[in-house]
C-alpha cells in the first residue's frame, strides 16, 4: 500500500482512546467512526475533527474507503462484527475477547485464512511495559528456565453496561492468559506457543439476579492450562462480581535465575525474585522502563512516558501500561505486510478459547478439556 492505512473505528467508548494515535501515526488515516447514537457520534467527531461517521455498521463496511476497521463495541458483538468485515474485504483489529464461542473463534480464523486479510485481537496485555520488561527479561536469557506462568485478572464490574452482568469470568481471561503464552512465543520467528488443555474450578457464588443470564454461578474461577510442546504449565484466576478486591492485571514468571511478579496493588513496582543471594536481598523492586523507543516517534507519547504540558492533550491514549501506540502500530504494520500481526487470528482464538474451555471445565467440575488448535 503506497498511501496511509484508512481506519475506521467502531464504538466511541474505549475505541475514541486510539482515534489520536491513528491521527498521529505516519502511515495511518484516520478515517471514520462509528456508534449507534448519532448525537454521541457528532460528539466525538466534532471533538476530533473526523468528517466520516456512520450510525450503522453495515454501510461503514459498504465504504471502499475504508482499508481496516477497529472494533471497540460491547462484548457479544464483536466475532459478529469481525466476521461481517473480513466478509467485506476490510482488515480487522478487534478488542478482546476474539468472541464467546468456540465456533465464533473458528469462523473468524477460517475467515481470515480465505480472505488473506489482517486480523488481530488488541490484547493491551501483551504491549504494557510490565510485560514488555519481563519479555526483554525473558528473550535475553536474564531470567534462565522458566518454570512456571501465573496470571490473575480480578475486577468488580457492578454498575458496567447490560452485557456485562452475570458474565462468567473466564469469558474474559485473555489479559491473564495472553502474558503466559506470549512470552514463550517469538512470533517474528513464527514460533507461537499454544495452549493444548484446561482444567478449571469454579468458586464461590455470586449473587441470585446475577445468575441467569449467563447460567454461570461462580463468583472466582481458577484454572491452570497445558502448553503444546512445553513442560511448563500456568495458572490463571479471575474474579468479576461481589469480590472484595482492588483492580489488578497480574503476570508472574517463575524461573529459574530471575523470577518476575507484577502488581500486588495498584502503584507498586513489580519485583524480581534473585537466585543465590541471602535471603532477604532475593526480592527486589524495580522500575520497569518505558518501551517507546520502539514505536514511530509521533506517537510515541502515547505510552504516556513523557507527562509534559505540551503532551497532555494525548494523554487520553496512554492507559493500560502505555500499550495503546505499540497496538495501533503493531496492527498497521501487519495490514503494510511489515510484520506478522500479534496475536494473529490462531493465537487470537487460542488466548481466547483458553477462557472459553476454562468454563466449560468449571461447569464440568473441574473435568479436562482439550482447546481445539484451528
Ligand atoms: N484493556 C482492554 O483491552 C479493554 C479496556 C476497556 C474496554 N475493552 C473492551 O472494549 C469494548 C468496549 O468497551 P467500552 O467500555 O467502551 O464499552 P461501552 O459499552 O461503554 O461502549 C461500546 C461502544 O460501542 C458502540 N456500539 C455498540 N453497538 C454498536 C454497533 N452495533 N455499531 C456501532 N457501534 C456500536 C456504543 O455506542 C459505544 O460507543 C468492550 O468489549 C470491552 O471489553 C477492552
Amino acid at each position: 500500500m503506497s498511501r496511509p492505512v484508512r481506519i475506521a473505528i467502531v464504538g466511541l467508548g474505549f475505541g475514541a482512546e486510539f482515534i489520536p494515535i491513528y491521527q498521529a501515526h505516519p502511515e495511518a488515516e484516520m478515517y471514520a467512526i462509528c456508534r449507534r447514537s448519532q448525537t454521541e457520534l457528532d460528539q466525538c467527531g466534532d471533538k476530533f475533527g473526523i468528517k466520516k461517521r456512520y450510525s450503522d455498521y453495515t454501510e461503514l463496511l459498504r465504504d471502499p474507503n475504508v482499508d481496516a476497521v477497529h472494533i471497540n463495541s460491547p462484548i457479544p458483538d464483536h466475532a459478529p462484527q469481525a466476521i461481517a468485515a473480513l466478509e467485506a474485504g476490510k482488515h480487522v483489529a478487534c478488542t478482546v475477547p476474539m468472541g464467546v464461542s468456540k465456533d465464533e473463534c473458528r469462523r473468524i480464523v477460517e475467515l481470515q485464512r480465505k480472505t488473506g486479510k489482517v486480523y488481530m485481537m488488541m490484547e493491551t496485555v501483551v504491549y504494557s511495559r510490565e510485560y514488555l520488561f519481563a519479555k526483554d527479561l525473558y528473550d535475553r536469557g536474564v531470567l534462565g528456565r522458566v518454570q512456571f506462568l501465573r496470571g490473575s485478572h480480578q475486577q468488580d464490574m457492578d454498575g458496567w453496561p447490560n452485557y456485562w452482568p452475570g458474565l462468567p469470568p473466564m469469558w474474559y481471561a485473555t489479559h491473564c492468559v495472553s502474558p503466559c503464552l506470549a512470552l514463550l512465543s517469538d512470533p517474528a520467528a513464527g514460533k507461537v506457543a499454544l495452549a493444548d488443555s484446561v482444567v478449571c474450578h469454579g468458586s464461590g457464588r455470586i449473587r441470585e439476579e446475577l445468575i441467569p443470564k449467563y447460567n454461570s454461578p461462580f463468583a472466582v474461577e481458577t484454572a491452570t492450562f497445558t502448553i503444546k510442546d512445553s513442560d511448563v504449565v500456568a495458572e490463571v484466576t479471575r474474579s468479576l462480581f461481589d469480590t472484595a478486591r482492588q483492580y489488578r492485571e497480574s503476570f508472574d514468571v517463575t524461573a529459574s535465575n530471575v523470577s518476575f511478579e507484577w502488581q500486588q496493588c495498584e502503584g507498586e513496582d513489580p519485583v524480581l525474585h534473585m537466585r543465590g543471594l541471602p535471603e532477604p536481598q532475593i526480592p527486589r523492586r524495580v522500575k520497569v522502563p518505558d518501551f517507546a523507543g520502539r514505536l514511530p516517534e509521533p506517537i510515541r507519547p502515547f505510552t504516556g512516558a513523557i507527562h509534559d504540558a505540551t503532551h497532555l492533550s494525548f494523554l487520553q491514549g496512554a492507559g493500560h501500561g502505555g500499550s495503546h501506540p505499540h497496538l495501533a502500530h503493531n496492527f498497521l504494520m501487519a495490514v503494510l505486510g511489515r510484520q506478522p500481526a500479534f496475536p494473529d487470528a490462531v493465537t487470537s482464538a487460542n488466548w481466547t478459547m483458553v477462557g472459553l474451555c476454562a468454563h466449560e471445565s468449571a461447569m464440568s467440575r473441574g473435568a479436562r478439556v482439550a482447546i481445539p488448535t484451528y
